[in-house]
């Protein structure tokens, strides 16, 4: 679970359980509820994708969407500060976006997303320009929870959208691998510099638009 920096106004008091609207307060038994939901909504946006302009209000209405059955709080961005150790760091987090900065952060990175010139490009350049973005949608981290799953599935459609479908079940089967890979790709630090390898994210992004089917 991601740890906050400050106070958490987000969980049952003495707890690291995210309220929740069953009131479950087992994490193990909380985590399926949310699989099961979230799964079930990500399954119904295939087939009904939620439309938009791919802007932050898009991105909102998705987690929306997806969380809609499980936190009273779904589509709005967070109020605290998150970090989370990674042993591929060697036990530092990534620098989510500070909550003053996720704003700026995200419209900057939806306007790289944006600008993708998907009809010019080769495959190893769509899938190095698509894991570029994904990264940092990511590194920004809006959602207190969630992020993942959201900004995976809405990058998907913004590629779809753009003609060129992705095989997602190749991220939601390999969600560990995709996570590290995201990580890998947003290691970038203010006191360290750049240490970010975005060759992981760039692998799976190129086999899912290899295996993408319309
Ligand atoms: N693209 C995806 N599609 C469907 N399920 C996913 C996907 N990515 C992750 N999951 C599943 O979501 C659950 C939670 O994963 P994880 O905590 O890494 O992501 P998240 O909660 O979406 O984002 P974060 O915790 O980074 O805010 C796991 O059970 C994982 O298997
Ligand atoms: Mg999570």
């Amino acid at each position: 679970m991601l740890l906050p920096v400050n106070d958490d106004p987000y969980v049952y008091p003495h707890t690291e359980i995210l309220i929740n609207a069953f009131n479950e307060r087992n994490e193990d038994r909380l985590r399926q509820i949310e699989a099961d939901y979230t799964g079930f909504r990500i399954r119904e946006l295939m087939d009904s994708p939620i439309e938009g302009d791919y802007d932050l209000a898009h991105l909102c209405r998705l987690h929306q969407y997806i969380f809609q059955d499980i936190f009273d709080w779904a589509g709005q961005i967070r109020v605290i500060n998150i970090e989370k150790a990674e042993s591929v760091l060697g036990g530092l987090s990534v620098e989510y976006s500070d909550i003053a900065d996720i704003e700026k952060h995200l419209n900057a990175a939806l306007a790289h997303l944006n600008e993708i010139g998907w009809a010019n490009l080769n495959i190893d350049e769509k899938a190095k320009e698509f894991a570029q973005s994904l990264a940092e949608i990511w590194k920004a981290h809006p959602f207190r929870e969630g992020n993942t799953r959201t900004i995976v599935t809405f990058c998907c459609d913004f590629a779809d959208r753009h003609g060129v479908p992705l095989d997602r079940e190749l991220f939601s089967d390999n969600s560990a691998y995709v996570r590290t890979a995201l990580v890998a790709a947003s290691a970038t630090f203010h006191d360290l510099g750049d240490r970010s390898n975005q060759e992981y994210l760039v692998r799976i992004v190129k086999d899912a638009i290899e295996h993408g089917t319309r």
